[in-house]
């Protein structure tokens, strides 16, 4: 009897630890704060992304994307070169803009499509276009490097 006591308090040893542990790690991945207004994640700098880029249009412009830095760089190029986003002249301010956006809008695993899946484990496809018998033919030549995607 003195046993089966032992083990019990040994499971509920256990079952706390762990749970302790689950609490915490669910804790790190918990959702960022966001402002009410904007729906944007509150960070550093959300203040001055929020100031210059929901003038024209709704956040959701940006925030529904995700992107890496050199993403979000030519995004915010273009703003400036085409659509009117003419008063971020300062270098330091459009930097700090950019590090807002891909730190807190970065590709993550999820919001991505899956990889392609490869060509050799795909069934035949009975709609080979003219573009795909034509690199067929040259890669049985041995036309093609063989370090060419597919
Ligand atoms: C002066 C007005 C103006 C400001 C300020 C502005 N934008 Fe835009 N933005 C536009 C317009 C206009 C479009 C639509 C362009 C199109 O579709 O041809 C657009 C489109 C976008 C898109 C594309 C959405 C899509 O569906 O592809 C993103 C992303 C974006 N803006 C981000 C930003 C960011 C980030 C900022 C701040 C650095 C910003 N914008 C500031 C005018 C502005």
């Amino acid at each position: 009897m003195k046993i089966m006591k032992q083990l019990v308090t040994f499971t509920i040893m256990v079952l706390g630890v762990s749970l302790g542990f689950a609490a915490e790690s669910s804790e790190e991945k918990s959702e960022p704060e966001r402002d009410p207004m904007t729906g944007m994640i509150i960070a550093e700098d959300w203040e001055l992304v929020r100031n210059n880029c929901i003038i024209c249009h709704s956040p959701q412009q940006f925030l529904r994307q995700r992107g890496t830095r050199s993403t979000w760089q030519s995004v915010v190029d273009w703003m400036q070169k085409d659509q009117g986003l003419v008063w971020l002249v300062d270098p330091e301010l459009e930097e700090k803009i950019v590090t807002y956006l891909a730190e807190n809008y970065a590709p993550e695993a999820g919001n991505y499509r899956r990889a392609p899946i490869s060509a050799t484990l795909m069934p035949p496809n009975p709609y080979v276009s003219e573009t795909r018998k034509e690199f067929e033919e040259k890669k049985a030549k041995g036309l093609i490097p063989k370090d060419v995607k597919e």
